[in-house]
C-alpha cells in the first residue's frame, strides 16, 4: 500500500519503519523541517530501539520519502494515517488543535485531488473526536464517498514500540457504525482486528490507559503499606500475579453490580485504616468504598427514575447463588425504593428466611424486619402485567422469566445479562 504519515513523532516514525519493512511504501510529512530532513535520509528523528536500521533500509530500498507539502502526500498516496500530538491544554482539557489542522489540511489535498482516500486517526482523541471531526471537516467528503474516515488506536510503548508494532498488544478498528472496516486495508490493520464504532474504539484507548496507571498506582499503594509494615511487598505483588483466575483474568473486569459481601468492603477499610494508622496515604484505595458508594448512588438514582408504582428485584443476596445479605447493596436499593412507597417484590430463589442466622439474621432484622412480606416464590404475581424488573442477578432462567415479561414492563439490567434485550419489555443497561 502507499501510505502518508503525518506527524513524525514516537508514533508516526515507529509507524513508518514498521510499514516499510512490511513493504509498504511510506511518505511521511511533519511542520518540522529537521524531521521530514531525517526521515528522507534514512535516519531516525527519535531514540527507539531497532528504528535506525529499519529506516535507513527503506530509504536505501526506495520505498521511503519525506515532504512537508501535505498535498504532495495525499496525491501519491491511497491512505493518511494522522499520529500527530494532542497535548494536554492547561486546563487538563485535550488539545486537539494539531489533528483537527492536520485533517482540514488533507480534506483539502483529497478535494483537490479527485482522487478518493482513506484517513486513519491514530491520535488519542477523546469518545465523540471522531465524530466531531467528520461532522465539521469532512461532511462533503463522505457525502460524495470520496473519503472513508477509521479511528484506530496506538497501544505502542516507547522503549519496545517496534516490537509492540510487530505483535501488537491490541488492536481495533473504529468504523463509523462498528461495522467491519473493507478487507483491502486488512494488511494496515490486520485481518483479525475486531471493530467498534468511533467512540468506542476512543474510548477503548482512554480504558487501556487508565487500567495500566490503576494497576501501577495499586501496585505502588500495596508497596507503600507494605514497607510501612516490614513487608517485602515485590513478593507480595509476585503471589498476587500468580493466580490468572481471580487477579490477571477478565473475572471482575465487568460493568455492573457494586462490590458488597462480607469481604471485600470490610477488607478494603481495614486495609486503609491500617495506612492511615502508619501515616502512608493510600489515596487509590482509600476511593474504593466511595466509588463504590457513588455506584451504588447512581443505580438508585436510575431505578428511583424507572419506577412507577410496581418493582421487582431479582436477587438481593450480594451475589447470585448465596443467601449472604451481608453489605448486599441491593439491601440498599430495596430500602430507597420501599421508603419512597414503591410497591416492592423481591424474587430470590437462595433465600430462605427461616434459615438465616447470624449476622446474615441481623442484617434482615435491623434494615428490612419487613422483608418476610416482600420475598416471593410466586414471580409471575411478583412481576404482574407491568412495572420496574431490576435485574440484579440471573436468578431465574430465561425461559421462566419470557413469558411473564410484557411491554408494559421496564427491564433494569444491572449486572450484564444481555438476553434481556430480546424480551418483550423496554430494556436499559445500568452503565451501558
Ligand atoms: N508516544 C507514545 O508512546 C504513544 C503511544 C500511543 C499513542 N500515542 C498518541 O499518539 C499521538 C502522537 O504521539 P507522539 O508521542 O508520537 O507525539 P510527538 O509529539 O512525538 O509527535 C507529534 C508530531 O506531530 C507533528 N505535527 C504537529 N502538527 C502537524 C501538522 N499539522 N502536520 C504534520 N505534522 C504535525 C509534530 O511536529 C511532531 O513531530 C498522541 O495523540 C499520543 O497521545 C502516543
Amino acid at each position: 500500500m502507499k501510505v502518508s504519515i503525518f506527524g513524525l513523532g514516537y508514533v508516526g516514525a515507529v509507524t513508518a519503519g514498521c510499514l516499510t519493512k512490511e513493504g509498504h511504501t511510506v511518505v511521511g510529512v511533519d511542520v518540522q523541517a529537521e524531521k521530514v530532513a531525517s526521515l528522507a535520509a534514512g535516519v531516525s528523528p527519535i531514540v527507539e530501539p531497532g528504528l535506525g536500521e529499519m529506516l535507513a533500509d527503506a530509504a536505501k530500498n526506495g520505498l521511503l520519502s519525506a515532504t512537508q507539502n501535505h498535498t504532495d502526500a495525499v496525491a501519491a498516496t491511497d491512505v493518511s494515517l494522522v499520529c500527530v500530538g494532542t497535548p494536554s491544554a492547561e486546563s487538563g482539557e485535550l488539545n486537539l488543535q494539531y489533528v483537527r489542522q492536520v485533517v482540514g489540511q488533507i480534506a483539502d489535498a483529497v478535494r483537490a485531488s479527485g482522487k478518493s482516500h482513506d484517513l486513519v486517526l491514530r491520535s488519542t482523541m477523546l469518545p465523540g473526536s471522531t465524530q466531531k471531526i467528520a461532522d465539521e471537516l469532512l461532511a462533503d467528503l463522505h457525502e460524495s464517498e470520496k473519503l472513508r474516515l477509521f479511528f484506530y488506536p496506538e497501544f505502542l510503548r516507547e522503549g519496545t514500540a517496534v516490537a509492540d508494532f510487530e505483535d501488537p498488544s491490541l488492536a481495533v478498528v473504529g468504523t463509523r457504525d462498528g461495522s467491519a472496516f473493507p478487507t483491502e486495508l486488512a494488511p494496515l490493520f490486520g485481518a483479525d482486528a475486531p471493530s467498534a464504532n468511533w467512540p468506542g474504539a476512543e474510548m477503548v484507548k482512554y480504558a487501556c490507559n487508565a487500567f495500566h496507571a490503576t494497576k501501577v498506582t495499586f501496585a505502588n499503594e500495596i508497596g507503600r503499606i507494605g514497607k510501612s509494615l516490614g513487608i517485602d511487598s515485590q513478593s507480595v505483588m509476585r503471589l498476587l500475579c500468580q493466580d490468572t483466575r481471580l487477579n490477571l483474568s477478565p473475572y471482575y473486569l465487568r460493568p455492573g453490580n457494586p462490590f458488597g459481601g462480607s469481604c471485600l468492603p470490610k477488607d478494603v477499610r481495614a486495609l486503609v485504616h491500617e495506612g492511615r494508622r502508619g501515616g502512608v496515604e493510600l489515596p487509590l484505595l482509600d476511593s474504593l468504598l466511595p466509588s463504590n458508594e457513588a455506584h451504588l448512588a447512581k443505580l438508585i438514582e436510575q431505578a428511583k427514575r424507572l419506577a412507577k408504582g410496581r418493582v421487582t428485584l431479582l436477587g438481593l443476596s450480594f451475589k447470585s447463588d448465596t443467601d449472604d445479605l451481608r453489605e448486599s447493596p441491593m439491601v440498599e436499593v430495596a430500602q430507597h425504593l420501599i421508603g419512597r412507597g414503591f410497591e416492592l417484590g423481591i424474587y430470590d430463589p437462595q433465600l430462605n428466611l427461616a434459615k438465616l442466622i447470624g449476622t446474615n439474621k441481623r442484617v434482615i432484622d435491623e434494615k428490612m424486619p419487613h422483608l418476610a412480606s416482600l420475598l416471593t416464590d410466586d414471580l409471575a404475581a411478583a412481576l404482574g402485567q407491568s412495572g420496574l424488573v431490576i435485574a440484579a442477578q440471573k436468578c431465574v432462567d430465561l425461559d421462566t422469566l419470557r413469558p411473564l415479561i410484557t411491554a408494559e414492563h421496564t427491564l433494569l439490567d444491572v449486572n450484564g445479562w444481555p438476553e434481556l434485550r430480546d424480551l418483550p419489555g423496554r430494556y436499559e443497561g445500568f452503565c451501558w
